[in-house]
Formats: C-alpha cells, structure tokens, sequence
C-alpha cells in the first residue's frame, strides 16, 4: 500500500504524524529485538540459500510512492533476516566472534537519531571529544601509556592502512607534497592479516615491497629473519621503514614477540605499529599481560572493539604516541573547514582520510559503562576457559591432532588424514544450523578453527560443536570404509 510520508516543514501536525509514525514502528522494532535476541538459538546460524536468491526476490526498481514501515518490516523479517548469517548466534564459531551486545545496540540507535558529524571540533564538540575519553578509558584499560593519542576508523584495515600512511611519513616526509618516490619496505610475519599487504597497496609502498617474515613453530615472527632481511634491504638500496606485528594472528591466534620487534624498530629507526586488532581486550587481564609484552614500544595499535569486546560493527581504535606525525601526513584545512585554534579543540578530521566522522565513541562509552571492567574481564576469562576445554578434549582424542598453542580464545585442530576430510567435516557441522565454523590453512594443511567470542556463547554450545564435529568425522569414518 503506498503511503505519503514526506512531512512538510511548514505543517507542524504533518511533522507531529511523521514523528508519530516512527514512535509506534520504533516499540514493534525495539519488540522485535528483543524476541530476536531471546530466541537466538532458534535461527540457523548460517542461511540456506542459493547465490543470487535475494536479489531475485525483491523488486529489481525502488518504489515510485512510500511504503509503510510495517510493510518494510515484514519484508525484512520474511525475506531479509532469512538471508543474514547469524553473528550473534551462540553457536556462530568461525572468522573472530563478535556480540551486537544491547548498550550498542541502544547506541546505535541514539547515534543513527542525531546524526551528528565530527569533522572538526565545532561541528560536534561531543564527537570530538568523547571520542578522547572513552579511547582514554580503553587506554588505560589496555595498560597503554597516557601518550597514546586514539581515534576510531571504520576497521583494522583502515587503521593499519593509516599506521603504513604514518611509517611513509616518518620515513619520507616529501611525499606528502611530491608523490612517493619509492624504495620503502614493510616487514611483517607470513602470519599477519592480508590488511596488511592491502594497505601497503593503498599507500604506494607496493606489495612487492612487504617482506613476510617466516613464522616459527609456533607461528610467531622470527626476528632473526627480520633483522637478515632488513640488512639485505639496506645494502640493496632500499629503505626499510616499518614492521608491523601481530598479538593474536587470524589463524592461529599466535603472539609474535613484540619487544624484539621493538628493539629491532628502534636499532634501525622503523615505525613500530602492532595489530592486535582480535586480541587486544585481553590486555586487560593479568594472566595475558606476557603476551603484551613490549606493546607500549609501538609506535602504533590496533585493537578493534569490534571484535572481542561486544561492540557491533564498525569501530576501530587506533592509537599512536606520534599523533603529529599523522596529523603531519593528512591534516589539509581549505577556508570552508578553517575551525578554533584551540589546543584542547581536537579536529578530528586531521588524523585520517575520511573527512566525515560518525559518533561511534557513544557505542563504545555506553559499552564500557555498561558491562564496566569485571564484566569485561569476565566476558573474556570465560572465552579463554571455553578455548582451553575444548583444546583439552581435541588432545585427548587421538583420532584429532591439535595445530597451534592456544594462547586466546581460537583452537586449531584437524582430524587425522587428509584435507578433504577435514573439508568435509566442517562442510556438515555447518549445515547443522547450531554451529558455524570456519578453516584456515597451517604447515600447508587445512585446519579447522573453532573461534569463541560472542557473549550468547556458553558451554553447552562449545560442547555440542564438539558433538557435531565427532558425529561428522564418525560419519566421514563410515562412508568411506
Ligand atoms: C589480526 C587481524 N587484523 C586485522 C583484521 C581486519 O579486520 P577488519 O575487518 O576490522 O578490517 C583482522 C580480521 O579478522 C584480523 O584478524
């Protein structure tokens, strides 16, 4: 049924309806979140849909007259959420979990209401500088210096996108004017995320310019191929110019050995920037702390709020201590964004590409506050726990070999024998509906990666994945005797 919803300005009660309309559609989507939340487990985890099948299903042109959002809303729930892989299921295991927890979803919703934009101070005093204080408490949290200057990005790859944009500076400041010239290199281990390689693409540095460091056993940098490799580059003529290490890797979650690398960055100048874009909430636990180790050396860090520390989808936090450096590389101010001088007037839009800045930091303050530090700390004790169990029930079966240390909340394992075993285990366990997993691949082999995160997550749910993998691989056994 079309609908005209277009209020007009000059028509106050027009407005009123307008307002009015959203109240109503509001309490049924506040009602509906709360019954998606509270019967999570009762939707399959992952859609059982063909490619293309959405598209197919909805209108091919957008409609000439409005719709009513109870129409919209049953379109959604019919047709949308059918297609939606589940990430805040319990049961959902594979890439790095996450929870959609309910102070972000609140957020969320005042975030999208206000709409306000944080280019520079003015524009939104909030944006700016609410953004210092919930990354000032996180800082501190982490166990970070107070020098440690934080601003949000979208993702991990923009913000190591921006630590590659710093190290370029730092190493060949003319390039801001003259183009890049050339001959810097990236080091990193043959273990870090494609982000990575990616942002070295972006920024010039070229991908045949980032050097990836062979892993050890335990898949952690070696930092004595890194120091071979950057004195080969310096006697080839070129300019090595930063390292980038991993606490938490994305397959096995391995911790490459931060001090060394630190040391080696100071020894040869390079910028320092460490992702820790997965496991950096567990800086907050005394247990983790020799995982950290060094940290406080970088030059810059990521850890992403939006993995492993119950905040939805988008938001990165990047810290540097050479904030100038950054400011150096992307501030650009023409008269129309000219702002206060003021040094407590923090313009966001001088530290990063986007102009635009959303209020992500009210998310991550409503987050913060809401669970507060025990229940953060317990949130992740809890994964950890779940990890160690289940690694106790991988090493005790002699049909499985367990892959790498579990340092976090991720286990790599694999069924004896080969890859296409392995691939057609996880293949059923994923048509369950209960348990999403996914793969990785280590020593050359296929690995299966079970990923705990997401705060619906409790024992029962870590034990029947481990039910669901035994019954596939026994059924595996049996088709092909
Ligand atoms: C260690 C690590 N760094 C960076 C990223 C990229 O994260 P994002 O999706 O926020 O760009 C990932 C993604 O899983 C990751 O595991």
């Amino acid at each position: 049924m079309s609908e005209k919803h277009l209020p007009d300005p000059n028509d106050p009660q027009a407005w009123s309806r307008y307002v009015e309309d959203f109240r109503l559609s509001a309490h049924s989507s506040v009602e509906w979140i709360a019954a998606y939340l509270g019967n999570i487990r009762a939707i399959p985890v992952l859609p059982t849909m063909r490619p293309g099948e959405l598209v197919d299903a909805l209108p091919a042109h957008a409609p000439e007259q409005g719709e009513s959002f109870e129409t919209i809303l049953a379109d959604f729930q019919s047709k949308i959420l059918p297609a939606v892989t589940q990430w805040n299921h319990p049961g959902f295991m594979a890439y790095f979990g996450t929870s959609a927890s309910t102070p972000g979803i609140l957020a969320e919703l005042l975030i999208a209401a206000m709409n306000t934009n944080g280019l520079h101070w003015k524009t939104s005093p909030a944006v700016a500088e609410l953004e210092q204080v919930a990354l000032g408490w996180l800082r501190e949290w982490l166990t970070l210096p107070p020098e440690f200057f934080g601003i949000i990005y979208d993702t991990a790859s923009t913000s190591t996108m921006h630590a590659l944009i710093c190290a370029r500076e730092f190493a060949q400041p003319e390039t801001r004017e003259e183009g890049y010239h050339g001959n810097l290199v990236v080091y990193t281990s043959d273990q870090a995320h494609s982000s990575v390689e990616k942002g070295a693409m972006a920024v010039g540095i070229g991908q045949k310019n980032v050097r990836k460091v062979p892993s050890d056993a335990e898949f952690r940098m070696k930092t004595d191929v890194l120091r071979s490799l950057i004195e080969a580059d310096l006697r080839a003529g070129l300019q090595p110019a930063c390292i980038v290490a991993t606490i938490g890797t994305t397959s096995s979650t391995s911790v490459d050995p931060v001090a060394e690398c630190a040391a080696l960055a100071e020894e040869f100048n390079l910028w320092l920037h460490v992702d820790c874009a997965y496991a950096g909430p567990c800086a907050l636990l005394p247990e983790c702390a020799a995982h950290f180790k060094g940290i406080e050396r970088a030059h810059s860090i990521v850890p992403n709020p939006h993995k492993w520390l119950m905040t939805q989808m988008d938001l990165s936090a990047f810290y540097t201590r050479k904030p100038h450096i950054l400011r150096q590389a992307l501030s650009l101010v023409p008269e129309y964004l000219r702002a206060s001088e003021d040094p407590r007037a923090v313009h966001l839009m001088d530290y990063g590409v986007p102009l635009g800045h959303r209020f992500r930091s009210l998310k991550l303050w409503f987050i913060l506050r809401y669970f507060g530090r025990d229940g953060v700390m317990e949130f992740l004790r809890r994964h950890n726990q779940f990890a160690r169990e289940f690694a106790g029930w991988v090493d005790a079966d002699e049909r499985f070999e367990r892959i790498a240390p579990v340092p976090f909340s991720v286990v790599c394992f694999r069924l004896k024998g080969s890859d296409e075993l392995n691939k057609a285990v996880i293949e059923k366990v994923n048509t369950s509906g209960s348990t999403f997993l996914s793969h990785t691949a280590l020593n050359g082999q296929f690995v299966i990666r079970i990923a705990i995160g997401n705060i619906a997550t409790g024992l029962g749910d870590v034990e029947l994945a481990w039910k669901l993998i035994l019954d596939a691989a026994e059924e595996e056994r049996q088709t092909n005797k």
